[in-house]
């Protein structure tokens, strides 16, 4: 696919012009300062001013009138006037943030991921952002890596729906509309499974694992017609992903037809010499060249060494050609040719950052993203009394997760959001506990006469968790408990006898053991965004009866990861029988804390009559669930299959579809599923994707490890 005029320019283009549109650096490089986001090294990148005026795309420059100004002075000084392309990472916000998006997965809502992420285009595409580098949909498995919060979680179906929402909410139905960006998903493939949680890690995934579970939500981005690839920092099967032809070339292009661009992750071609893959520069230019990547980020091989390739004959031009077609291509797309800056606009900018709807739908959404995991019929709160307010989270102004390159402030602190609900509230040990990575605070005296301060409140609730900044890119974890002061805190408030309910800030599922047995309610509150407080209060006073579910499962405790819920049966699976010889661990059970799908609400639901019948040559699975209180419920209703025996094993429960429902009161509905072949079809050990008629549990209930169960033969 070209144009007339893409296909003028490449045959007007020089070589170096050519490799400069394939190499992406830092505005640090144009003289600006502010903004740059450094995420790796910056080694000595040996360019001149030459080389800087040809690139053609930077990152992580913000402002309606500074891009515009960056794109004159670019446009100026460049031959055949070839607009700079402007991307950034506004991952689930730039001015007004949403929550992580793990925990937008927790909201089993995709329209909220959709809304989330059209809301971060507008903003962003106001102040100047042509393209996302999100949504980043690996797959995640283990907690101890804290990249999990910006992916929807370890199921690969949820991971898909979720994924191709977030780019149908930054693209919409057409780049010329305004207000939209393009998207990059990421990080192809299998950054997810980084080994013992470590990031940049090597994974080690069967080519079984590799199709069936982690490559499915990639696909949805391109099937959803996302416009950029990036690669990972990971070595797969020996090949370090930027290098990669067979997932690039052959799965990408090839098998799936993606036809935008593709982009290394920061530094990773560079990286590929000290994977050890090549020798040098020239040898990962040749490599990931050849291996289909267009675009360099943040090393400079492609500009120093792409035109001796190609003299050499070690290169073809025509490699050369195609990856700066595709970016060309990209850029008229953008209608970059006909206006550079796009939709940047500093009176869009005031309008539209953190306006009054925006900040509305973040607070609904924020408010569908919180998990209730434990409710001892101490929440929700009435409205009067004092309650009483302790630990690290519930005074500060920001809890936003890694990744906000915006505006990283709270509307309101939890405190205060409490207290605008008309509580009595009185503070003790806000300050001065650290947070996981320099947790090594005592409660000492003082404490002791600060926490004397909650005796006589009627509700104690802790605001417990880790630093934003302990997740993300580079944050990994071997331990991920609460620090050992947030737990002892807790365990010193609950000495004053009354409720304790504690709120968990965190990127990734902790493991909160030993905290369960002395509160007598448990809030996941993930990192919410901008309206974090007011969506926290909401849920606490019953404003809003709680609905989220787990997009990833909670270990019992660290030695159990990975922990998830669509494993496979083992030969001697355990049955909860103390015996020896039986798949379990001596000292833990097999179960994680809290599964996947898992999520209390206010009220109770019940699952009747489910049942599995043929209706006009349809397979239904239908269950008539009832509200059994008399709270209004947004229940999610989820199926999972298990295909009993195949010509590959297949894992013991699949998500295969969910529906969401709101019940009044004491009100019931009937739900119902249509079980299609295409939904029991999986990778073969020949990687054809097939559907193999025989025995199949089908399963409805409230989460992964709540469901009913019925046997069909279905050929
Ligand atoms: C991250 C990417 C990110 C890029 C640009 C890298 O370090 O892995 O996810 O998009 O930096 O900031």
């Amino acid at each position: 696919m070209s144009s007339e005029r893409i296909e003028a320019l490449i045959t007007k283009m020089t070589i170096e012009e050519k490799l400069g549109q394939m190499t992406q650096l830092s505005p640090f490089f144009w003289g600006v300062e502010d903004g740059v986001d450094i995420t790796g090294p910056l080694e000595a990148l040996s360019i001149d001013n030459s080389v800087v005026s040809r690139l053609g795309s930077t990152l992580n420059y913000f402002g309606a009138d500074k891009l515009k100004k960056l794109q004159d002075d670019y446009l100026e000084k460049s031959r055949l006037k070839i607009p700079m392309l402007f991307m950034a990472d506004v991952i689930y916000g730039y001015k007004t943030v949403f929550p992580i998006p793990l925990a937008l997965s927790c909201s089993f809502n995709p329209q909220n991921y959709h809304d989330a992420t059209q809301i971060v285009a507008k903003e962003s595409a106001a102040s100047g952002i042509h393209l996302t580098f999100a949504p980043m949909s690996d797959l995640v498995r283990d907690p101890r890596w804290g990249r999990v919060m910006e992916s929807p979680g370890e199921d690969p179906y949820l991971n898909a729906m979720m994924t191709e929402a977030a780019v149908r909410g930054f693209q919409g139905d057409s780049l010329n509309d305004k207000g939209t960006i393009a998207a990059c998903v990421k990080h192809f493939a299998g950054y997810g499974a980084s080994q013992g949680g470590r990031d940049y890690n090597w994974v080690e995934l069967s080519k079984h694992s590799l199709w069936q579970y982690y490559l499915p939500s990639y696909k949805a981005a391109v099937d959803a017609g996302v416009k950029m690839v990036m690669t990972a920092f990971n070595v797969i099967d020996g090949i370090p992903t930027s290098a990669n032809k067979s997932l690039f070339r052959d799965i990408l292009r090839d098998k799936w037809g993606f036809k935008g661009v593709t982009i290394s992750d920061y530094g990773a071609i560079d990286e590929t010499v000290i994977n050890g893959l090549v020798k040098d520069g020239y040898g990962a230019a040749k490599a990931c060249i050849e291996a289909g990547i267009d675009i360099e980020m943040m090393s400079t091989h492609y500009v120093q060494y792409g035109k001796k390739l190609v003299e050499e004959g070690r290169l073809s031009i025509d490699l050369i050609n195609q990856a700066t077609r595709n970016i060309l291509m990209l850029k008229e797309e953008l209608g970059l040719f006909d206006n550079p800056y796009r939709y940047a606009d500093a009176k869009e900018e005031q309008k539209l950052h953190k306006c009054k709807e925006h900040l509305k739908r973040a607070r609904e959404i924020a408010r569908e993203s919180i998990v209730l995991l434990k409710n001892n019929q101490i929440l929700p709160l009435e409205e009067n009394g004092s309650i009483g307010m302790a630990g690290p989270f519930v005074a500060v102004d920001s809890t936003m997760g890694g990744w906000v390159l915006g505006d990283d402030k709270n509307s309101f602190t939890l405190e205060e959001a409490i207290r605008e609900k008309g509580f009595d509230v009185i503070t003790s040990v806000t300050k001065g506990l650290g947070a996981m990575q320099d947790g090594c605070f005592d409660i000492e005296d003082w404490v002791e006469e600060e926490i004397k301060k909650l005796e006589h409140c009627d509700v104690i609730i802790v605001g417990v968790g880790e630093n934003a900044q302990d997740t993300g890119e580079g944050a990994s974890k071997t331990n991920i408990r609460l620090s050992y002061n947030q737990e002892k805190l807790i365990y010193r408030l609950k000495q004053l006898n009354k409720p304790l309910i504690a709120i968990i800030f965190s990127g990734r599922p902790l493991e909160i053991k030993p905290i369960v047995p002395v509160c007598d309610a448990i809030i996941e509150a993930w990192f919410l965004g901008t309206e974090s407080s007011g969506a926290l209060a909401d849920v606490i006073t019953g404003v809003y009866n709680p609905s989220g579910r787990l997009a990833m499962s909670f270990p019992q405790t660290v030695g159990q990861i990975p922990v998830h819920y669509n494993c496979y049966n083992t030969g001697r699976p355990y049955s909860g029988k103390d015996e020896r010889y039986i798949s379990r661990y001596l000292d833990c059970s097999n179960e994680p804390l809290y599964p996947f799908g898992y999520g209390l609400s206010y009220g109770e639901t019940e699952y009747t009559e489910f049942k599995v019948e043929t209706v006009k040559n349809k397979m239904i699975a239908s269950v008539i669930v009832i509200n059994k209180s008399n709270v209004e419920i947004k229940e999610t209703v989820q199926l999972y299959i298990r295909d009993v025996y195949a010509t590959v094993v297949r894992p013991i429960k699949e998500l295969k579809g969910f529906r969401q429902i709101v019940l009044k009161g004491y009100e019931k509905q009937r739900v119902e599923f249509e079980i299609t072949k295409e939904m029991l079809k999986f990778y073969r050990y020949d990687y054809e994707y097939v559907f193999e008629e025989g025995e199949f549990d089908i399963m409805i209930g409230k989460n992964s490890a709540d469901t009913q169960m019925v046997r069909k033969y279905i050929s």
